[in-house]
């Protein structure tokens, strides 16, 4: 896709940061997109401020929970039935769960699970034959830095996202030469609404260790780049100097030093989030 100009789009995750951002930044090109979230007022929010910039502009709201396989099977039968024209798709949708794994919350596991990989997953699978017809297309999945070695207190949000590297890598191989691309993004710190989603009840924000402010890339940016990286079919998009330094450092190391780095089980053990189900217990 060399620019996306009357392209039709579906973003998951379009209510907040990253997606609503990519929605904002595609509008003026775009001839149709298609915005899913939960939140449906902050979609139809969305859908007046890109209709504001762009008048020719077709915007749907999709309100869908990608965490009920029902709703993401309606998704799609909604796309085939209104015979959308899709050539982009962006898997933006995605949470985590910041905390030690065995404190965490099953059904909160589950969610991450469904929405971070197995929507995702599917959207890819169900949405591909739609892809074909309307060549050339995209698929956007979005990763994160996480993604490049296990996180502790963030083990299973990092493991969903080494599954989203490794499988858009995986399907750009099988897809090339079709006619549809695939590129994933692998963002650092982002300012959005992840973290405060992120964070367990009864823990305060200071609990969470963010990556030093010197790797943080505004959420702007990190769009900007996505999108870019799409257009000059990029395998892999990386916003941000400090975090390819990381990124580097984190690829020329033995995995035997790397764990030097992680916190220390005694560590972990004094975190406040592992307090309110050992309580129970
Ligand atoms: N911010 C960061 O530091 C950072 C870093 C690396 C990677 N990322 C990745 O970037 C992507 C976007 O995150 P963000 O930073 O923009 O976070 P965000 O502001 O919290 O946005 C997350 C989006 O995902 C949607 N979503 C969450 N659960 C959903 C569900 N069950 N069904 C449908 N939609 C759902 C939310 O919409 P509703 O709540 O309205 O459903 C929201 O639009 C995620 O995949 C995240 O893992 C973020």
């Amino acid at each position: 896709m060399k620019d996306f100009l009357e392209s039709t789009a579906l973003i998951t995750g379009a209510s907040s940061g990253i997606g609503l951002e990519m929605a904002r930044q595609l509008a003026p090109m775009a001839a149709h997109l298609i915005l899913v979230a939960r939140r449906r007022d902050r979609l139809e929010e969305l859908r007046q401020e890109l209709l504001g910039t762009n008048p020719e502009l077709r915007v749907d709201c999709q309100c869908v929970d990608l965490a009920d396989k029902h709703q993401v099977g309606e998704l799609i039968a909604w796309l085939r039935d209104n015979q959308v024209k899709l050539d982009f798709l962006i898997n933006n949708a995605g949470l985590g769960d910041h905390g030690p794994f065995e404190a965490s919350d099953w059904e909160r596991v589950e969610r991450i699970l469904q929405v971070n990989v197995v929507a995702l997953t599917e959207l890819c699978h169900r949405l591909i034959p739609l892809l074909r017809r309307h060549r050339p297309g995209a698929i956007l999945n979005v990763s994160s830095v996480a993604s490049f070695l296990p996180v502790p207190e963030m083990a299973v949000y990092a493991a969903t996202k080494a599954y989203v590297s490794s499988f858009s890598e995986a399907l750009r191989a099988e897809l090339r030469g079709t006619g549809i691309a695939v590129t994933h993004l692998c963002p650092g710190p982002v300012d959005t609404e992840f973290g405060e989603v992120a964070q367990r009840e009864g823990t305060a924000p200071e609990d969470f260790r963010p990556m030093p402010a010197m790797f943080k890339v505004s959420v702007e940016r990190v769009a900007r780049q996505a999108l870019r990286g799409v257009a000059r079919d990029r395998a892999r998009v990386l916003p941000g100097f400090w975090i390819n330094v990381a990124v580097l450092g984190v690829a020329l190391s033995p995995m035997f030093l790397l764990r030097l780095f992680f916190p220390s089980s005694a560590e972990r053990a004094q975190l406040p989030a592992l307090q309110p189900r050992l309580a129970h217990e």
